[in-house]
């Protein structure tokens, strides 16, 4: 067997394409276009690299984007200061702050200052809340992304085993509630997991996050499983890879993301969908 490859490059440009028809209606229809504000604090490369392709999808899709480059030593005040002033302002749909954060800064803080109506990246612990117990508003943009693309796969995930590799706030902790509502039973592993590689090998679905290059071999897939791989390492070459053994994977999966082109792509575009559904939010609001 080898598996069909998920095309995060391709789901996501037309899941951007569609946001573009929407943007230009809304816009149409006397109602201004969604806003988004990216704020980036101090100078990591990979936070550039991602910073830099948000604002330049708003762009493609017609929306208002704002950039707010701050230094490194930036205070936490400035911060807070800057997301009040982008809470009040009617342009603004969405507040995207781009993380890790400086050690000096308390990213809780900072999340919680965010209006949850304006978080697009569903990391307030009102959005979490909601996601938890089943009635989302605003859903973090990888974990949303991924189920985006296992739709595409037409598989029906009810009563399948999910395994999560990895149990961060932005991605494996919302994923395992995503997979959770659409009725899967749910694995989390973690750095003190035992036997990690038996509960994958009994995993109908595997989502590895864990930020290791090629960490999951190909024979611990089992035979027909989805493999979703979040993962994006720069290995000593300068080449991209994902945290799963792609080749080795790819001859026991039915269904499996490539790094790059796979989930990647697919965040950003969930996140001019979030930045859409904000804007409709405050919309409604409005009337
Ligand atoms: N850093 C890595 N992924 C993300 C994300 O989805 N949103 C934000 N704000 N920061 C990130």
């Amino acid at each position: 067997m080898t598996a069909n490859i998920l095309d995060g490059k391709a789901i996501a440009a037309e899941l951007r394409q569609t946001i573009k028809v929407k943007v230009a209606e809304r816009v149409a229809s006397g109602e201004r276009a969604p806003g988004l504000a990216v704020v980036l604090v101090g100078q990591d490369p990979a936070s550039e690299v991602y910073v830099r392709n948000k604002r330049r999808s708003c762009e493609e899709v017609g929306f208002y984007s704002e950039s707010h480059d701050l230094s490194a030593d930036a205070s936490q005040e400035s911060l807070l200061a800057l997301i009040d002033t982008l809470n009040a302002k009617d342009e603004i749909d969405g507040i995207l702050v781009q993380l890790p954060l400086p050690d000096h800064i308390d990213e809780e803080a900072v999340i919680e200052r965010i209006l949850p109506t304006k978080d697009v990246d569903g990391f307030h612990p009102y959005n979490v809340g909601r996601l938890t117990l089943k009635m989302p508003i605003l859903r973090p943009c990888t974990p949303k992304g991924v189920m985006t693309m296992l739709k595409k796969t037409g598989q029906k995930l009810e009563g399948m085993d999910a395994v999560i590799i990895g149990q961060s706030n932005i991605v494996g902790r919302p994923m395992a509630m995503e997979l959770l509502a659409e009725r899967c039973t749910i694995t989390i592993c973690h750095s003190r997991t035992k036997d990690l590689e038996q509960k994958v090998r009994n995993a109908d679905v595997v989502v590895a996050a864990v930020g290791r290059a090629n960490f999951v071999p190909g024979e611990w897939i089992k035979k027909g499983a989805i493999v979703i791989d979040v993962g994006i390492n720069r290995l000593d070459t300068g080449k991209l890879a994902g945290d799963v053994d792609f080749e080795g994977c790819k001859e026991n999966a039915s269904w499996i993301t490539p790094v790059p082109g796979g989930v990647g792509p697919m965040t950003i575009a969930t996140l001019l969908e979030n930045t859409l559904q904000a804007a409709e939010l405050h919309s409604e609001v409005a009337e």
